[in-house]
């Protein structure tokens, strides 16, 4: 029997103020709420999300979002066992908004504190949304995070590899800049690619002559930009057909390198033998078909089951961050006042540090 657990949930790591309400019981694990107020629209004349500026906008939106997740899930604090905080990695002010708000709540109502990693609040949603058995594979791609993760528990986690460079969604945010293309690029430069002849330009495979499960992406915005000036030399612009050839390309290029990566990592992790073998993929690239079908096809070679949780709990969110919570204080783990806010936390510290860091800074 289940003790039955209901989870509140912080999350202002990056430029998303989140706030949610998760519970565990013999029925199994139920989002009574999820609260995301973005910050897209404050940070987009400046190109990219200012730290100051989210650090503000997330201790003024904090207590909004838990009250709204209070309200929603039709509880008072005196209904929640536990809460559960991003302590990090992320921008410092925006997790230290939410370490404070979370010790002041957890002194207030007398609740237990649970730091929660950001990224294992990622690694972990397949379990919440999929009920996935531990060890599961991990491939986390989005604009700030690219790694490999074999997750073995909720503070178990094993890192096979990741980008040394941009995140994959940070290059296709920036080759969409280079063909004027709408931002967020992804869905942009997906959508201009279904019209378009993947082979007609050469991209790159960037490190596949490597046997590691590393990965980079920034020579393949590079190779982009060379082409397109190619073209621009050659006859004075872009066609439509040239740019939907240059999107083409370029996503074949990216779909190619994390299936070969991928397959990598799933022979590395089927070597243990898993009981029940999985490939979880989140992160809002996941989005883009072509990729996920590649990699929907590698974990079918591999007698893996394949798994992609929806995108609201893919990207930036506090349900997340609840669940993972509530996996650690089932361990009995909690924190006391003295949880510190950390800018870089990596989920496997035996490994050495990776040098991306994606577009919303270095994430582990
Ligand atoms: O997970 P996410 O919402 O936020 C973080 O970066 O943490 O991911 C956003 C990224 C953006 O870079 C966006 O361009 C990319 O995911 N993305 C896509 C697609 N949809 C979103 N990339 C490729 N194809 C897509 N359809
Ligand atoms: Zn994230």
């Amino acid at each position: 029997m289940t003790r039955p657990l209901t989870l509140l949930g912080l999350e202002s790591s990056c430029d998303d103020t989140a706030a949610a309400v998760v519970r565990q019981d013999d029925t199994g694990t139920r989002i009574l709420s999820s609260v995301v107020h973005g910050q897209a629209e404050i940070h987009a004349d400046f190109g990219g999300v200012v730290p100051e500026i989210a650090a503000r906008a997330h201790a003024e939106k904090l207590d909004l979002c838990v009250i709204e997740a209070l309200d929603q899930a039709g509880l008072s604090l005196s209904g929640i066992d536990a809460l559960a905080v991003t302590a990090g990695p992320g921008l410092i002010g925006g997790v230290m908004a939410g370490v404070m708000m979370a010790k002041g709540i957890a002194t207030g109502a007398g609740l237990p504190l649970v730091g929660v990693n950001h990224l294992a609040g990622h690694a972990l949603t397949p379990r919440l949304t999929d009920g996935l058995h531990y060890p599961y594979l991990m491939l986390l791609v989005s604009g700030g995070h690219c790694q490999f993760l074999v997750v073995r528990g909720p503070e178990d986690f094993t890192r096979l590899g990741g980008t040394i460079d941009d995140a994959p969604g940070e290059a296709f945010d920036k080759s969409a800049r280079l063909l004027g293309l709408a931002q967020p690029g992804g869905p942009s430069v997906e959508a201009e690619a279904a019209q378009g002849d993947p082979r007609r330009f050469a991209f790159p495979r960037p490190l596949l002559d490597r046997p590691d499960c590393n990965l980079s992406f920034s020579g393949l915005k590079t190779a982009l930009l060379r082409a397109r000036d190619g073209v621009v030399a050659e006859k004075g612009g872009l066609t439509r057909v040239d740019r939907a050839d240059l999107c083409a390309g370029f996503q074949q290029a990216v779909a190619d390198v994390l299936a070969e990566k991928t397959r990598r990592a799933l022979r590395i992790y089927m070597g243990e033998s898993p009981a029940q073998p999985a490939l979880a993929v989140a992160g809002g690239v996941a989005a883009n078909q072509t990729i996920r079908a590649a990699l929907e096809q590698v974990a079918a070679e591999a007698g893996a089951r394949f798994t992609a949780p929806p995108l609201r709990l893919c990207t930036d969110n506090a349900a997340m961050i609840a669940y993972a919570g509530l996996e650690r204080f089932r361990l009995g783990h909690v924190d006391g006042m003295d949880l510190a806010a950390r800018p870089r936390w990596p989920l496997d510290t035996t490994q050495p540090g990776l040098v991306g860091g994606g577009r919303k800074g270095a994430k582990a």
